[in-house]
């Protein structure tokens, strides 16, 4: 393993059937203004919100709501988060939903107090928080992102067309997420094989870096056999509790830094699935889905060898009398052949791009160095095109 590092994770977590009782002593913690942040209504129809409002007040909680965070929130939303919980002078954020909820929360959390434009200061300059930071619990009913244990938090600025991600240090982590499998039965098929691949992604974006031997990837390896393994029960189950639990435990584990130690990592599969979504406002999985396969048949041959132990150790693929490209493509068919399983939008044209949008998609692209080819702007075009 290359590369010195130092880990933690300050998130708590409550796994598992009936982890909302812990909600109760993790509120203990915090002082009696509590902001509810929640999305478009879904907690309210499967009786997510009448559950946790009803801890709010046992624990004798004053409550402001922020309701109606959007999928890929934007920034004027978070322009009115901030209002709302500096003028109530909130203790705590508590975030009941997905990933846009819990990154929108984690948005707020260091702007309300914020001296500047936030959009400014955390996306455009990528800087740090220096003001007072609101605490981050978490409620999470929709898999994917690893928002419930990590720093990240993305924001879509429609009018600019930028659509970025800041990933806070773990003093921005949430302080606790309550992870209940059985609040993700009522995702749309849509939305749950979205976050399946969200979790591939996450994975694969830190996997396929580097030449060295690195426990991380054995770990990586692992967590993908066991979400195709799971996701293919899901989708003909979707109340399957073992699947479903197996896989809310690999998004967390996908992305919460634990795998990334050590590691250069890529992200590219995200920067151009971002870009997508900030012309597209696409679902974010689903974005991803759609540029992946291109992507990774780029730069396969930069990065031969690790495509082909992918395509081994991780879709059991038979090595014998095929060439190393030979079984390096296998690998990638037969991911492509899972995502079409699993029902996965496989073209951008599906999520509402259009030819005359793919010049300012590749502007709105930001290019890494951590994978094994930089793309150049005419290769993001390229795979873009492809995706039509
Ligand atoms: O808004 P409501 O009504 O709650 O409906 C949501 C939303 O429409 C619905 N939903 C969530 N839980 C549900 C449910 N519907 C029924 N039953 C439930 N239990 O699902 C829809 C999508 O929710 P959303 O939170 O947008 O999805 P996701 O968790 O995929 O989050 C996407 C956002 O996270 C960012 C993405 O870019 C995007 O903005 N990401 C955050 C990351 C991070 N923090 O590290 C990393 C990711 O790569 C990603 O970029
Ligand atoms: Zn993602």
């Amino acid at each position: 393993m290359l590369g010195n590092f130092v880990y933690s994770n300050p998130t708590r977590l409550c796994f598992g059937e009936g982890s909302l009782d812990r909600l109760k002593g993790e509120l203990e913690n915090y002082g009696g203004r509590v902001m509810l942040v929640y999305g478009g209504g879904s907690i309210k129809k499967n009786g997510i919100y009448d559950k946790v409002t009803a801890i709010l007040k046992d624990c004798g909680k004053t409550v402001f709501e922020d309701a109606g965070v959007m999928p890929n929130p934007t920034v004027e939303k978070l322009y009115e988060g901030c209002r709302i919980a500096r003028e109530n002078e909130v203790d705590l954020i508590l975030a009941v939903g997905g990933g846009s909820v819990c990154d929108y929360s984690k948005a707020v959390s260091v702007s309300a107090y914020c001296e500047e434009d936030p959009w400014d200061k955390y996306y455009l300059r990528m800087e740090e928080p220096d003001n007072k930071i609101i605490p981050v619990g978490c409620v999470l009913t929709m898999v994917g992102t690893g928002s419930e244990m990590n720093g990240g938090s993305v924001i879509t600025n429609h009018e600019t067309k930028l659509k970025i991600g800041h990933v806070f240090g773990d003093n921005v982590f949430p302080k606790f997420s309550i992870l209940d499998p059985t609040f993700t039965y009522t995702l749309p098929k849509y939305q749950m094989t979205a976050g399946f691949f969200d979790i591939m992604n996450h994975i694969t974006e830190q996997y396929f870096s580097d030449t060295d031997d690195s426990t991380s990837d054995y770990v990586m390896e692992g967590l993908m056999r066991s979400l195709i393994h799971s996701s293919r029960i899901a989708v003909k189950e979707p109340e399957n509790y073992e699947a479903r639990s197996n896989i809310m435990w690999t998004a967390t584990w996908a992305l919460n830094t634990f795998v990334a130690m050590g590691k250069t990592t890529d992200w590219m599969v995200h920067m151009i699935g971002h870009a997508v979504g900030a012309y597209t406002n696409a679902t974010h999985g689903m974005a991803l889905a759609a540029v992946a396969l291109p992507y990774y048949r780029k730069i396969c041959p930069y990065g031969l060898e690790k495509f082909k132990r992918f395509a081994v150790n991780v879709w059991d693929v038979r090595p014998e009398g095929r060439t190393d490209e030979e079984i390096a493509a296998a690998g990638l068919s037969a991911m492509e052949d899972w995502m079409k399983e699993i029902g996965l939008v496989m073209k951008i044209s599906e999520l509402g791009a259009t030819e005359d949008m793919i010049e300012g998609i590749a502007d709105a692209t930001f290019i890494n160095s951590g994978g094994y080819k930089e793309l150049t702007r005419d290769e993001v075009i390229d795979i873009l095109k492809e995706s039509m």
